[in-house]
């Protein structure tokens, strides 16, 4: 295999688990999920890291609000988050929570190392402070100069803390931020080259003292590690840097052979930490630095950020119980533009699941089936007559699909990626209309050619099911089972639907055999499904 020796590994941001998961979060993880399964599709070595980012005070307050310790109630919340993981066949490799003993004691060393390189010293961080809520704030957090967080009146206030140097660092950035596609979409290099390095980056503050759950700083008791350190190196401790847990760091993360990968994903709004502190801290460790960093926008709902702290969010367990786990992934995974936001709302996604997934991928693979079942039995005969001028299109879009998709994989553009394997859908829809099996029926001496549009039909669903394989890991599956790529005994024949045989025509022989199925993806009636909201 092409690809066999080459490393890939993808992260998701490590969550806050200071409330449930809802559809924000589930967007980065089924994308990465998409990319890590195609990756692995194509022959690569893939580790897939997902997690937890569990200390800080924002922590501490809601596991006192909901009368726990923190640690119990991380407990609760990491678990509903890998549930929700393995409810939408999210095929994570590894999860790495921030209370994990191995990353503590990682963390400690990373940060004692910082300090005696002498990148970390102890100053003063100086800010706005709320006394009830004992929170230091930037002026720019402020509303209406209050707290941010309850309102009331903030002091000028001082605290004892450790910081990071940024400036040495500052140059090498910017470099890599311009001169490489090292971070994607490119409207976010601006923002951070503009915003952050021109006007000079500020020191990073990396301790605290104003709370207890976290990292202490193993050299200076009273503060713990604040938490960019303590988050960002998850990408590496869950690797075994620094730690004896795991033994894969070398592998994933400092073999530079050509063609290695080392990806983050994330949203927007931490784009600064992922393209500014984390390539200082591993330039200030001496260490590699990712190969790319993907940040993405945000699903909105009535145009506010989906979060928490809006309180609009939209329960994915909820939405897949309606709707089946797949139709989910499709919509976020298709509406999702490459640099934008997108506003989520049900009446877009149950007219995506109708148009998409109901009307032209269903119907193509039950009509096809169907129609095998009914003109030849099931299985087509070997006497198959094909016709250059209606067949070549249809031949010639299947088998350049995936180089289409592989290239669109690549940016991520999964949007895009879904968009022509449906362009190849509606043109095999069409290709029905044109070749009309049901007149070709009609006459007996039709039917050679008859075969060999089902022929043909079979072919591009096979195509276009196992490029969707990695989007709709659940669903493809059943397509399979339906147009003959399950051998006796229900497996399904690899061969069929490797990355290989998706860029291949005629790689089912002419005697293929198909079997009626449930129906993969069910039509919803709109008036009816938006009255229950
Ligand atoms: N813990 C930090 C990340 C540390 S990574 C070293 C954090 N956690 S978070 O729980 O707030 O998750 C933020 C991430 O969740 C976003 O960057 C994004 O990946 C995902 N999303 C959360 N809400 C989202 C939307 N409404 N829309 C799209 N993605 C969203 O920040």
């Amino acid at each position: 295999m092409k690809n066999q020796n080459k490393k890939f590994y993808i992260t998701t941001p490590i969550y806050y688990p200071s409330g449930n998961p809802h559809i924000g979060h589930c967007y980065t993880t089924v994308a990465c999920d998409t990319i890590a399964r195609y990756k692995r599709w194509q022959g690569y070595d893939v580790m897939f890291a997902t997690g937890t980012d569990e200390h800080g005070m924002k922590i501490e307050e809601s596991a006192a609000k909901a009368g726990n310790s923190p640690q119990e109630y991380v407990d609760e919340i990491a678990t509903r988050f890998k549930k929700l993981w393995a409810y939408m066949n999210v095929s994570y490799d590894r999860f790495i929570r921030t209370t994990d003993e191995h990353h503590k004691s990682s963390v400690q060393k990373i940060f004692t190392a910082l300090h005696d390189k002498g990148f970390i010293y102890k100053g003063e961080y100086s800010g706005k402070y709320c006394v009830p809520d004992e929170s230091f704030w930037t002026q720019s957090q402020l509303v209406d100069g209050k707290c941010p967080e309850c309102g009331r009146d903030v002091i000028d206030a001082k605290e004892e803390a450790y910081f990071m140097k940024m400036e040495p660092f500052a140059k090498r950035i910017e470099e890599i931020l311009t001169s490489t596609d090292y971070l994607q979409p490119s409207v976010r290099v601006n923002e951070m080259v503009n915003n952050f390095i021109k006007p000079g980056l500020e020191d990073l503050c990396v301790s605290r003292t104003t709370f207890k759950w976290g990292v202490p700083v193993p050299f200076d008791q009273s503060h713990v590690v604040y938490v960019w350190i303590d988050a960002l190196t998850n990408y590496i401790t869950l690797l075994g840097y620094e730690n004896d847990a795991h033994n894969d760091f070398d592998k994933y993360w400092c073999d530079m052979s050509e063609g290695n990968v080392r990806f983050h994903m994330t949203a927007k709004e931490i784009v600064r930490f992922h393209s500014i502190i984390w390539p200082a801290i591993l330039m200030a460790l001496d260490l590699p630095l990712p190969t790319k960093l993907y940040s993405h926008g945000w699903i909105n709902f009535d145009g506010k950020k989906m979060g928490k702290s809006t309180g609009n969010i939209i329960d994915p367990f909820v939405l897949g119980e309606r709707f089946g786990i797949d139709a989910v992934r499709y919509q976020i995974l298709r509406e999702m533009p490459f640099s934008g936001d997108f506003d989520f709302n049900n009446e877009l996604m149950l007219t995506r699941i109708n148009t998409d997934l109901a009307n032209d991928l269903g119907n193509l693979v039950s009509r096809t089936v169907a129609m095998v079942i009914k003109y030849f039995g099931g299985t087509l005969p070997e006497e198959q007559t094909a016709d250059d001028s209606l067949d070549t299109e249809l031949i010639s879009m299947a088998s350049g699909i995936r180089a289409k998709v592989d290239e669109l994989i690549e940016t991520p553009q999964l949007s895009a990626a879904l968009s022509e394997i449906f362009t190849v859908i509606s043109r095999a829809n069409k290709y029905i209309d044109e070749t009309t099996p049901w007149i070709l029926a009609k006459d007996d001496s039709n039917k050679p050619r008859l075969a060999r549009v089902l022929y043909n039909l079979l072919e591009t669903v096979r195509i276009c099911s196992s490029l969707l394989s990695a989007f709709m890991p659940t669903s493809m599956p059943k397509v399979f089972a339906q147009i003959g790529c399950c051998d006796e005994g229900e497996a399904v024949n690899e061969h069929l639907v490797s990355y290989e045989s998706a860029e291949e025509w005629g790689v089912f022989p002419a005697t293929i055999t198909v079997t009626k199925g449930e129906i993969i993806f069910p039509r919803f009636d709109v008036s009816k499904e938006l009255m229950l909201d």
